[in-house]
């Protein structure tokens, strides 16, 4: 049992009156201390956090070893500006990163706050690239609540309602889901995905063309818009469309990165390398980091200062040291590769 907080009750009062309505909540309590998968409430209960932070807390909350890399940081240095140097911690982080990435390619590194603010960066990323503005998404997909993810966020109407015009050049296309697609339960994946192929083939020769097409963006598990993984002949439809017209192909792993479907990478089911890979939640364990990964022969057209950002991490410096500790943590390499393996176990279980 948890302690109580004497003042609980106003503490709630106060909040319902002062916190903007525009968040939404699941119970009106205070959470007070978070440990391992457990969260306690000012109250007295303590809940069993089924969502380990809406798929952030992947180490369970306040791992002692993360949180004491967080205190030792804090006390060294925490506002490193990024727009004034190189910091250790960044650095070790992609060194500790660099192994993991699904394709070798991928080598070239941005660090940011949010998982929204990576899509941003993505975008922006793809648009340099290409010298082309439009985005193709997926109906049913979520990137996040700023502006340019907004736009290519597809779940529900309530992340835009309100809030238009949005950013221009957005399309979307159906993703292979029978029940998005009206389809019966058992109708072949390969039939989806060859019906969704075909929608954007249509898509790209009715309604934007490639030579104006930047970016093609999916998440490799469509989270809001189902959990569904998307089938392997499907992200290689996509693959073989981008290198056939030379758009980039952005993979979303904000949410099924970092071992939650039993790989670092879900997009690592497919074998498929993205152009670029967008990062988030379990990279920090609840610290905000985010982050987008391309190759350098790419983020060399980028040009210095176009993507800097006062706390594009610096800050954030505690959270890139705990977080390359925790990738790297020896006493938590056993359990965190049993955790893998038995989210590999789930995984495949929930394709069945
Ligand atoms: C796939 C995906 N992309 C982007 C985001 C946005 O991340 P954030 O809420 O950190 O901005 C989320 C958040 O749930 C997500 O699941």
């Amino acid at each position: 049992m948890a302690t109580a907080l004497p003042n609980h009750a106003q503490l709630v009062e106060f909040g319902q009156k002062h916190v903007t309505k525009g968040l939404g909540r699941q119970v009106e309590a205070v959470i007070t201390k978070g440990k391992g998968s457990y969260v306690e409430l000012g109250d007295g209960r303590e809940l069993l956090d089924f969502t380990s932070g809406i798929g952030v807390t992947n180490l369970g909350h306040c791992h002692p070893r993360v949180s004491a890399a967080a205190a030792e940081q804090c006390m060294n240095l925490v506002h490193g500006q990024c727009s004034i140097g190189f910091t250790k911690p960044y650095l070790e982080l992609i060194e500790k990163l660099l192994p993991m990435m699904p394709h070798p390619s991928l080598d070239s590194f941005y660090f940011w706050n949010s998982g929204s603010e990576a899509v941003e960066g993505a975008i922006k990323m793809a648009r340099t690239f290409t010298g082309r503005q439009n985005i193709i998404c997926m109906q049913g997909g979520y990137h996040g609540r700023t502006f340019g993810a907004m736009a290519v966020t597809k779940s529900k109407t309530v992340y835009s309602a309100g809030f238009n015009p949005l950013m221009p050049g957005v399309f979307s296309i159906p993703f292979p889901y029978w029940h998005q697609l009206s389809r019966p339960k058992d109708t072949p994946t390969e039939e989806l995905s060859a019906y969704c192929l075909n929608q954007l083939s249509l898509l790209l020769s009715q309604q934007t063309t490639p030579k104006d097409t930047a970016a093609i963006i999916i998440e490799s598990v469509v989270g809001e818009g189902g959990y569904v993984p998307i089938p392997t002949e499907f992200m290689k439809g996509l693959r073989d469309t981008c290198d056939q017209h030379g758009i980039m192909l952005i993979i979303d792993e904000v949410q099924s990165g970092f071992g939650r479907t039993g790989k670092n990478f879900a997009i690592e089911y497919s074998g498929v390398k993205p152009d670029i890979m967008t990062i988030a939640k379990g990279l920090a364990n609840g610290f905000p980091l985010s982050g987008i990964v391309s190759r350098k022969e790419l983020t060399d057209k980028l040009t210095p200062g176009s993507m800097a950002f006062d706390f594009r991490v610096a800050p954030m410096l505690g959270a890139l040291y705990l977080a390359q500790q925790a990738l790297k943590l020896p006493t938590c390499s056993r359990r965190r590769k049993s955790w893998i393996m038995s989210m590999h176990d789930l995984w495949s279980y929930s394709l069945h």
